[in-house]
């Protein structure tokens, strides 16, 4: 796992402002939060601005906690923590291969070695091109599609030396290949096909019972909220008499 750091200053922007349809995002954002809580916004603020200018900034950073009434600290906290937030320049396809054990075990070392041989060795070091560029992150959270790498939305799966080649040559030609298993497995299926709940018997329409479950009289407001015995009670162990035997 790269050490996450902001990028130097002398590759940092003199400043940062939303767009207009960054800003029109930003308003939806703060306003899912009751006064007082915008603070709550601040992943979806920084993924915006990372939307709007690929990276996250450090006047990126100043302007969201400024938005939100935040220290600068807080909103870095956050930014440097989320592999999600690309806190250096990268490529316009930026992979972010995940090499947690369950990756690991399944294969993600190969997927790195390509990503050396065919994007460049130094992590987030955009490709000559500015096409490419790769990290590595922590588990994406597609551990039964291991080995996996993400690239803005979407998830590539089930990847090998092979796959991930003709991935990268696909992104440096502008012309991603579909997203999802390399290997045409089905969700998250046995590598081999679906082998349980095979009997379509089980999926077939059932009757829908008519009788309801409770057949009594219903009750009134007034008798519903009577207060009943209290569970703690009900299952309290019957007091002994003093020197009575255990
Ligand atoms: S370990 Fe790679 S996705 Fe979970």
């Amino acid at each position: 796992m790269s050490l996450r750091r902001l990028a130097p200053p002398d590759i940092q922007p003199a400043s940062f402002a939303f767009n207009d349809d960054s800003e029109k995002r930003v308003a939806v954002e703060i306003a899912k939060y009751p006064p007082g809580r915008q603070a709550s916004a601040v992943i979806s603020l920084l993924w915006i601005g990372q939307e709007q200018d690929g990276w996250v900034t450090h006047p990126m950073i100043e302007a969201v906690g400024r938005r939100l009434g935040m220290p600068f600290i807080r909103v870095l906290e956050v930014a440097t923590f989320y592999t999600m937030f690309n806190l250096h320049p990268v490529g316009k396809f930026h992979l972010q291969v995940c090499t947690t054990p369950p990756c690991m075990l399944r294969g993600s070392d190969d997927v790195v070695k390509a990503c050396e041989k065919h994007i460049g060795h130094a992590q987030m070091a955009p490709t000559a091109d500015g096409m490419l560029s790769w990290t590595e992150v922590e588990c994406l959270g597609a551990c039964t599609n291991a080995p996996v790498f993400q690239v803005g939305r979407d998830f590539y799966e089930d990847l090998d030396a092979d796959s991930t080649v003709k991935l990268i040559e696909a992104f440096r030609k502008g012309q991603p290949l579909k997203a999802g298993s390399q290997t045409g497995r089905v969700s998250s299926e046995a590598a081999g096909g679906q082998n349980t709940l095979t009997d379509r018997a089980i999926y077939a329409p059932r009757p829908v019972a008519t009788a309801p479950h409770n057949a009594g009289p219903a009750l009134t407001d007034s008798e519903a909220k009577k207060p009943t015995q209290a569970a703690s009670d009900r299952e309290a162990p019957a007091q002994k008499p003093p020197g009575a035997a255990t």
